[in-house]
C-alpha cells in the first residue's frame, strides 16, 4: 500500500501567516510546507462570519487537494471566525483522517500561565475583536481573567505599505496601545492577536508601562505544532520532510515575492493559484 503523505499546509489571508511560517520552520526545519496567501481576497480582519468562513473553507481545500494532510491556520481572523465550523462540520464530509489547527487555542494556553494580575490585553483586528473567540477561549480555562480588547484597523494596511516603521505609524502605535491601557490598567500580558502584528512590536513595545509583555504568537504556535506532532505520530508520519518550502497566491504572484521581503528574511518565489475548483 502507498503511504499517502505531504506538506503541512500553512494559510494565510495574505502576507501575515509568513509571520508564523517563519517561526514554525525555525522549530521544524524538516518538513515540507505549502503556504497559501488569498492576497486576492485580504484583508479578512473586516469581513463577515460568513464570507470569511466560506474563503477558508475553499483554501483549506485548496490545499487538501494539493496532497496537505495538516494544515494550521495561520490566521487569526480565519482561527476565529471559520476554525470550529470547519472543524465540526466539513472535515467529516471532506476527509475525516485530515486535520485543520488554528492558532488562537494555542497562545491562550500560554497567555494563562504567563499573567500574574489575571487582566489580559488583546490587540487584533476588528472581526478578531467582535468575534469574541480570545475571552471565549480564555474563559474557558480561567474564568476569572479579565480580557480587555482593542481593535487596531489601520496596523495592517500600515504595515502591507511598508509604513510600519516609519514616524507616522507612531501615531497609530500610541492611539491603539493607549486605548487599550486606559480601558483596564492592571493589564501585564498582551496578546498581538494578528499575524501581522510581531512586525510593530519594538513600537508596541516602547508606548507599554513598563513590565507589561507581549506574547510572541509565531513561537508559541510553532512550539504547539511541534507538540501536536510528538502527540500524534499517525498524522507526523503523513508529514514528508524534505525540508522544502512552497508559496502560493490567489493574487500576483510577482507583488507577493517582493512584498514577502517585509515578512521574511529570505528571498522567495511565488505561484499563482485560482482556489475554486
Ligand atoms: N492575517 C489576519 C489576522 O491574523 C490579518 C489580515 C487580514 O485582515 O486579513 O487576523
Amino acid at each position: 500500500m502507498t503511504k499517502i503523505s505531504g506538506p503541512i499546509g500553512i494559510f494565510d489571508s495574505g502576507y501575515g501567516g509568513l509571520t508564523i511560517l517563519e517561526q514554525i520552520r525555525k522549530e521544524l526545519p524538516e518538513y515540507d510546507y505549502l503556504y497559501l496567501g488569498d492576497n486576492a481576497r485580504t484583508p479578512y480582519g473586516t469581513r463577515s462570519f460568513d464570507v470569511v468562513y466560506r474563503f477558508t473553507l475553499q483554501c483549506v481545500e485548496y490545499l487538501f487537494r494539493q496532497g496537505c494532510q495538516l494544515v494550521i491556520l495561520a490566521c487569526n481572523t480565519a482561527s476565529a471566525k471559520a476554525l470550529r465550523t470547519i472543524q465540526q462540520n466539513d472535515l467529516n464530509k471532506i476527509d475525516p483522517t485530515r486535520r485543520v489547527l488554528g492558532v488562537i487555542r494555542p497562545t491562550v494556553e500560554e497567555v494563562v500561565k504567563f499573567t500574574k494580575t489575571k487582566h489580559i490585553g488583546l490587540l487584533a483586528t476588528s472581526g478578531t475583536v467582535l468575534s469574541d473567540s480570545y475571552p471565549l477561549e480564555i474563559h474557558k480555562i480561567d474564568p476569572d481573567i479579565v480580557v480587555s480588547s482593542e481593535a487596531c484597523p489601520l496596523w495592517v494596511p500600515l504595515i502591507e505599505n511598508n509604513e510600519h516603521l516609519n514616524e507616522g505609524a507612531d501615531y497609530f502605535v500610541k492611539k491603539y496601545v493607549s486605548g487599550l491601557m486606559s480601558k483596564d490598567s492592571q493589564i501585564d500580558s498582551i496578546i498581538l492577536g494578528c499575524t501581522h502584528y510581531p512586525l510593530l512590536s519594538d513600537k508596541i513595545t516602547r508606548e507599554l508601562p513598563h513590565g507589561v509583555k507581549i506574547i510572541s504568537q509565531g513561537e508559541i504556535v510553532a512550539r504547539s505544532l511541534s507538540d501536536y506532532l510528538h502527540r500524534h505520530p499517525e498524522m507526523e508520519e503523513k508529514c514528508s520532510r524534505n525540508a522544502t518550502c512552497r508559496y502560493l497566491t490567489t493574487e500576483n504572484p510577482g507583488k507577493f515575492s517582493s512584498s514577502a521581503s517585509i515578512f521574511l528574511a529570505e528571498e522567495i518565489r511565488a505561484e499563482h493559484v485560482e482556489v475554486s475548483e
